[in-house]
């Protein structure tokens, strides 16, 4: 398989905020033609109001609820291949992290704790980490659900210091890997 030929199916990008899925997948998007969507932003479309709207005025889980419609829309039979990236918690809930081992190769991109404070205090739009200890919360929540990331992912990718579009190729050969039946 070149380059610029297709995978059987999507590639999906999980992991803790700040750990550059949107980046990434828009490098994977340029390499493979794919669209890319974020589950973010087609809760966003759902619910008519952003993230954090959703969180301060429906809570938490409504917001959950959205996500894994999300994912089930994805998961719909025809749909087309596309790079999928997701929002950092979308595998607390069990019944995600089997759709998104259905959906396809599943990405875990990985950062320490110190680029995602850093990353992430640059803008406000994460009311998870509205708090006056992000680093504390951060390390608790990451605890958590590393686990998860673990159990959904069949690729674990370290993101400091690297090139977006290196790290982008390197997914790729392991995803053509994983597709003819290498791993
Ligand atoms: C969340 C991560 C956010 C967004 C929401 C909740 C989380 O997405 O889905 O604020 O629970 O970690 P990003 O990982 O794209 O920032």
């Amino acid at each position: 398989m070149s380059l610029g030929e297709t995978l059987p199916k999507n590639i999906v990008l999980v992991g803790f905020m700040g750990c550059g899925k949107s980046t990434i997948g828009r490098q994977l998007a340029k390499l493979l033609g794919y669209p890319l969507v974020d589950t973010d932003h087609l809760v966003e479309e759902k619910a008519g109001i952003p993230i954090a709207r959703i969180f301060a005025e429906r809570g938490e889980d409504w917001f959950r609820q959205l996500e894994s419609a999300v994912l089930q829309e994805l998961a719909a039979p025809g749909a087309p291949r596309r790079i999928i990236s997701t929002g950092g918690g979308v595998v607390v809930r069990k019944a995600n992290r089997s759709l998104l081992q259905r959906l396809g190769y599943v990405v875990w991109l990985q950062a320490p704790v110190a680029t995602i404070l850093e990353r992430t205090g640059r803008n406000r739009d994460r009311p998870l980490l509205h708090t006056d200890d992000p680093k504390s919360r951060i390390e608790s929540l990451l605890a958590e659900r590393e686990p998860l990331y673990r159990e959904a992912s069949d690729l674990e990718v370290e993101t400091a210091g690297l090139d977006a579009e290196e790290l982008a190729c390197g997914i790729l050969e392991s995803a053509r890997y994983h597709f003819t039946g290498g791993h």
